[in-house]
């Protein structure tokens, strides 16, 4: 007789993974390990690990992530001011090949045949799941008994009664939520018709700006390389920092992101985000970068921002490209070390002072005042030269530039003025 399979679920304690608990076992005959991950937001062990046992899981793994998705996964993409479609701090995306990587150390640790996980037949999280256990661990079968089964929450719920799997009592949630320490994700319900506003429960980190204070509070944030160290000129570790300015500037009204974004798979949804933290640091962050950085830097920043948002957004943590262009951000934040204030206040953060070592700023060159020692003259000469290339443009299609050139476009250069004498 062969011996049985082996197979690690991660597993969050809510309905779903615990249906699948039971689910693995009757379609797979399989041995269910439960993995639970903290990367924020799971205050209590013990009651989930009980609750996986007594689901009929032979064994349950917690494991505390906070650090490593800090150090690993959240700073790494605010260095490299990786927006998905410049709003999206990216909290589940970067969470799961990090619980990718969790599920594939527990299961060759444990000898799994298998792991499994609980996302949809048609979001973002099954491909950034998938590819990374394919590069990880690639002789892992991988299960996701959600993309299999099809049931309905309700007929979830019939099924976690009929097989006495204990149920939460606010199981008739009206939202899809997936949280971590770096930000809340929300899906489903009123949200799903993007003419709607987000009603007030769907937050919980920030207020709504008419319930923020009238007094402004201003923030310090040191960073060191492009890692925010203190808060006021107050050491901190990376979880401490984040949970700390989430609490203030949530308290302000920041922190909220109402996005009609673009899937992986080719559908377009309506996403509400809560992630204060992250709508301070990165402006802070970006302002720093203004101060110490080359022009073409900057420039060549927007480009990188973007690819490397859609390399984590679109599963491809565990690349090759992705470990380039980490190798260029780690270059460039080598300058990105000083200190940034902002006001925070009804729902607006703003920059109000940066200042550092490295700064390119000169003063004497930028001034207005009797300190001045820019060359007015060598002015001049660079106008001369940059403007000789439209200069010879104009002499030869001038004429073209005042019709449009033939094509359906507004000419360039508007008719002639009529004013009167
Ligand atoms: N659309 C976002 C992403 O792909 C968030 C998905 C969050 N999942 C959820 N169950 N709310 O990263």
């Amino acid at each position: 007789m062969s011996k049985k399979k082996t197979v690690v679920l991660a597993y969050s304690g809510g309905l779903d993974t615990s249906v699948a608990i039971k689910w693995i076992q009757e379609k797979y005959d399989m041995d269910v390990i439960t993995l639970t991950a903290n990367l924020g937001g799971v205050d209590d062990f013990t009651a989930i690990k009980e609750k996986a046992l007594k689901t009929g899981a032979k064994k349950a793994v917690a494991i505390d992530a906070r650090e490593q998705f800090v150090e690993y996964f959240i700073f790494p993409a605010l260095r490299a001011g990786a927006l998905y479609e410049n709003v999206y701090p990216l909290a589940t995306a970067l969470g799961r090949p990090l619980i990718a990587k969790l599920l594939a150390d527990v299961a060759v640790k444990e000898g799994a045949d298998a792991v499994a996980h609980g996302s949809t037949g048609k979001g973002n999280d099954q491909v950034r799941f998938d590819v990374s256990l394919q590069v990880l661990a690639p002789h892992l079968e991988v299960i996701a008994p959600l993309r299999e089964w099809n049931m309905t929450r309700d007929d979830a719920i019939k099924y976690a009664q009929k097989n006495n799997i204990p149920i939460a009592v606010n199981v008739k949630k009206p939202y899809s939520i997936d949280e971590n320490l770096w930000g809340r994700s929300i899906e489903c319900g009123v949200l799903e018709d993007p003419w709607v506003e987000p009603p007030e429960d769907v937050y919980k980190w920030s207020r709504g700006v008419k319930d923020a204070p009238d007094e402004p509070e201003y923030v310090e944030i040191g960073f060191e390389q492009g890692v925010p160290v203190s808060l006021n000129g107050d050491k901190k570790s990376g979880i401490d920092l984040i949970e700390d300015l989430s609490r203030i500037a949530g308290k302000h009204g920041i922190g909220r992101i109402d996005n009609l974004e673009n899937r992986l798979i080719g559908i377009k949804s309506r996403e509400i985000y809560e992630a204060p933290a992250a709508l301070v640091l990165f402006p802070a962050h970006k302002a720093l970068e203004s101060l110490v950085m080359s022009k073409d830097s900057l420039r060549f920043n927007e480009v990188v921002s973007a690819r490397y948002a859609d390399i984590v957004y679109n599963g491809l943590w565990f690349s090759q490209f992705h470990q380039d262009l980490a190798a260029y951000v780690a270059s460039n934040q080598r300058v990105v070390t000083g200190v940034v204030r902002v006001r925070l206040s009804k729902g607006s953060c703003v920059v109000v002072g940066r200042k550092s070592d490295n700064s390119l700023y000169n003063r004497s060159l930028s001034t207005y005042d009797s300190s001045d020692t820019f060359d007015h003259k060598a002015a001049i000469g660079f106008i001369k030269l940059y403007g000789l290339s439209p200069k010879i443009q104009g002499k030869c299609q001038l004429d073209m530039m005042k019709t449009g050139s033939g094509a359906n476009a507004k000419p360039v250069v508007p008719p002639e003025t009529e004013y009167e004498d």
